[in-house]
């Protein structure tokens, strides 16, 4: 039996290991899957017991996506431009490996769960924090026709979009088959109160603010006829930037259940060479 586990703080809600669990019924892969509490000061050492211990992989969550960034050399294209690791692999001989699936966790969600193509549309990312870096890159490099961040705080939103226009430049090749018309993608960063009369046909929430039972502060008309609703929280009630969905006309409202299970599909994939079915774990989640 492989070890693999969950490290964050705090980590008790976590719903990583039952996600795994399912997956390793589903494949027969023989893990087992559990939680560590990580130390707020001592990240690193987390890290060194768990692969002295034998552990095979780990999930990072809050507060450590960023230390687990610093603290490996060997990084994913996806973790470098996320500037974050969610993912961490641990390589025969006992080399580690970091990686991010966020993003392809929420372009997977978005595009073969619901059937939303991204190619051609008006995107709207709130937020430009750690959330917001970590699935912006797939988000551009699936060409919507306009990619604007937004944040409460507007330079954070400024940097992070002349930094996603830089790496663009620098390396090009992630992105997906060039549309009929090679249709650019044009990528800007404002604050929340420069957002006026423009309207979009996705609105993704990457803020935090849900977890203080908030909403972005974004103008009544944000959402374009047949507009989208996207929160990255899940909870288990309906989260508050999803009830702005409903109460804004939004076509459809998803929150972040879906991703949190495709980004963990993602991470068994990159551990254990193969893919579990997604929609029965999502479904136990939600119902279960
Ligand atoms: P995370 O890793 O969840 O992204 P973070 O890096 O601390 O956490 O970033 C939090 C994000 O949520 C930021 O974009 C923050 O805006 P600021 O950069 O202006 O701080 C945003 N945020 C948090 N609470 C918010 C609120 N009540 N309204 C709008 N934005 C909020």
């Amino acid at each position: 039996t492989d070890r693999y586990a969950v490290i964050g703080n705090p980590i008790a809600h976590s719903k990583s290991p039952t996600i795994h669990a399912a997956f390793a019924a589903q494949t027969g892969e023989p893990i087992e899957y559990g939680r560590i509490l990580g130390d707020l000061n001592d990240f690193a050492g987390d890290v060194r017991r768990f692969v002295a211990e034998g552990g095979r992989g780990l999930n990072v969550t809050v507060p450590f996506k960023t230390d687990a960034f610093e603290l490996l050399d060997d990084l994913s294209e996806q973790a470098r431009t996320a500037g974050a690791v969610n993912t961490l692999i641990v390589r025969d001989g006992g080399l580690l490996r970091g990686d991010n699936t966020d993003g392809v966790g929420l372009l997977r969600d978005l595009t073969e769960n619901h059937g939303f193509a991204l190619a051609g549309k008006r995107v709207l990312l709130l937020g430009a924090g750690g959330a917001a870096r970590g699935v912006l890159r797939p988000l551009f490099d699936a060409r919507p026709a306009e990619l604007l961040i937004a944040n409460r705080t507007a330079e954070k939103a400024e940097a992070l979009a002349t930094q996603l226009a830089t790496s663009a430049i620098a390396s090009p090749e992630t992105r997906a088959d060039a549309q009929i018309d090679q249709q650019e993608t044009a990528v800007s960063g404002c604050g929340l109160v420069a957002l006026r009369s423009q309207r979009f046909d996705l609105i993704i929430n990457a803020t935090s603010s849900g977890l203080d039972d908030q909403v972005p502060a974004i103008p009544d008309h944000c959402l374009a006829a047949g507009g989208w609703v996207y929160d990255l929280l899940y909870a288990n009630e309906p989260t508050p930037f999803c009830r702005w969905g409903q109460t804004h006309g939004a076509a459809r409202v998803l929150d972040g259940l879906g991703m949190l299970v495709e980004q963990a599909a993602e991470s068994f994939w990159l551990w254990r060479g193969v893919r579990p079915q997604t929609a029965p774990v999502i479904d136990l989640l939600r119902h279960g």
